[in-house]
């Protein structure tokens, strides 16, 4: 993770191009669709988008600034002349086409967890550590995204008070899982509503009506890799080595936006009053705690939204120097999309 390591990736520092050509590896899943959306909104200084994915999706068209663009299909050869790819097509594509984008000169952007835990790529959340940007090798990890939503809430408390560990349970949206999985939802609920019985096949268990407090595989201790992520990647982002979490990851019948309950012990002596004013000007953040008039984060109203929201905040009664809060964040937003362009717009500044 130091700024002078050996490059792994790429090739020659590089120049990034003012209007660069854009790729979206993964274009018509969940966060792909996102990323083009975010693109547009935010008016990133596109110079050309190439959409790709699966031999299955070509011949597809999808949307972007009024123009339809076809969708291609992802091969060894598809990154010539591109300068920033954002990808969102799994894990194994990652591995395996990340490395060859970066040797073509690209500079990728990855949503899936291959790099994040890998010295030489930047772990970023811009509004948290945007200047480790700078020592990317050709590839820059986009966090996990429950830890993400956690984390835009956690860090201006830890950079305020000192954060010594957190215990949290999330409640995350079927959207996390991807395209198939908000199917899946909605054919439940149909299914159960006409007297039928669910079928599933993206997830275990039933998931509407249901909860499920199993979110990515089981490690070998009895958590999951899921809830390892806020420990890991928070020590990264956070640049905090110390950071402990202990966390349960629960999938939630909710078709987008993640909500994550969170205990927080500080290492100096903390208010209520004080966290409140802390998190008012954090960025990305809005803060919406008015328990007395029934207001507080919820899934469907951080859902389509950029910024994520915080609230329920409470002395915990359980430790010294503590906190309890409640955030909520659009998971496909800044838990994906938005963060990576986000870290793209870092890029051309
Ligand atoms: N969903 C979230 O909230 C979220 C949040 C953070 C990170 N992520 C990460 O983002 C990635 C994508 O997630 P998602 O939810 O968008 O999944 P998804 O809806 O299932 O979409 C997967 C995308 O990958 C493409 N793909 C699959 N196999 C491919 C292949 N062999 N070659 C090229 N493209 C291929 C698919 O193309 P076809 O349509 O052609 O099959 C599709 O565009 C994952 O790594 C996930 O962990 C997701």
């Amino acid at each position: 993770m130091t700024p002078g390591a050996q490059p792994l990736y790429l090739p020659a520092f590089v120049i990034m191009n003012k209007k660069p050509h854009v790729a979206v590896v993964g274009a018509t899943g969940a966060v792909g669709v996102e990323m083009i959306k975010t693109l547009e909104k935010r008016n990133f200084p596109v110079g050309k988008l190439t959409l790709l994915a699966s031999a299955r999706s070509v011949g597809k068209k999808l949307k972007f600034k009024g123009e339809e663009i076809a969708v291609r299909e992802l091969t060894k050869d598809s990154f010539a002349g591109i300068d920033i790819a954002l990808f969102s097509a799994g894990g194994a594509i990652s591995k395996e086409f990340a490395p060859i984008a970066a040797k073509a000169g690209c500079v990728v952007v990855d949503n899936s967890s291959a790099f994040r835990q890998d010295e030489k790529v930047p772990l970023v959340i811009p509004e948290i550590n945007a200047s480790d940007v700078k020592w990317h090798k050709g590839i820059i990890a986009n966090p996990n995204c429950t830890t993400a939503i956690t984390l835009m809430a956690l860090f201006p408390l830890h950079h305020a008070f000192g954060c010594k560990r957190i215990f949290a349970a999330s409640y995350q949206a079927v959207s996390g899982t991807g395209a198939k999985a908000i199917e899946e939802l909605k054919r439940q609920v149909e299914e159960i509503v006409a007297g039928q019985a669910a079928t599933n096949e993206v997830y275990p268990h039933q998931i509407a009506f249901n909860v499920l407090p199993h979110v990515d595989s089981f490690l070998p201790g009895g958590y999951t890799k899921e809830e390892m992520k806020m420990e890991n990647e928070g020590r990264k982002i956070m640049h905090h080595p110390n950071f402990h979490a202990s966390v349960t990851c629960v999938r939630v019948p909710v078709y987008r936006s993640h909500s994550v309950a969170v205990n927080a012990e500080f290492e100096r002596p903390v208010t209520v009053e004080a966290a409140r004013a802390v998190l008012k000007k954090a960025p990305g953040l809005d803060l919406i705690d008015e328990p007395e008039n029934k207001k507080y984060p919820m899934p469907l109203f951080t859902s389509e939204k950029y910024n994520c929201e915080v609230g329920r905040i409470r002395k915990d009664c359980a430790m010294d120097n503590g906190l309890a809060f409640w955030v909520c964040g659009d998971q496909l937003l800044k838990g994906a999309a938005l963060n990576a362009v986000q870290i793209a717009e870092e890029l051309v500044k």
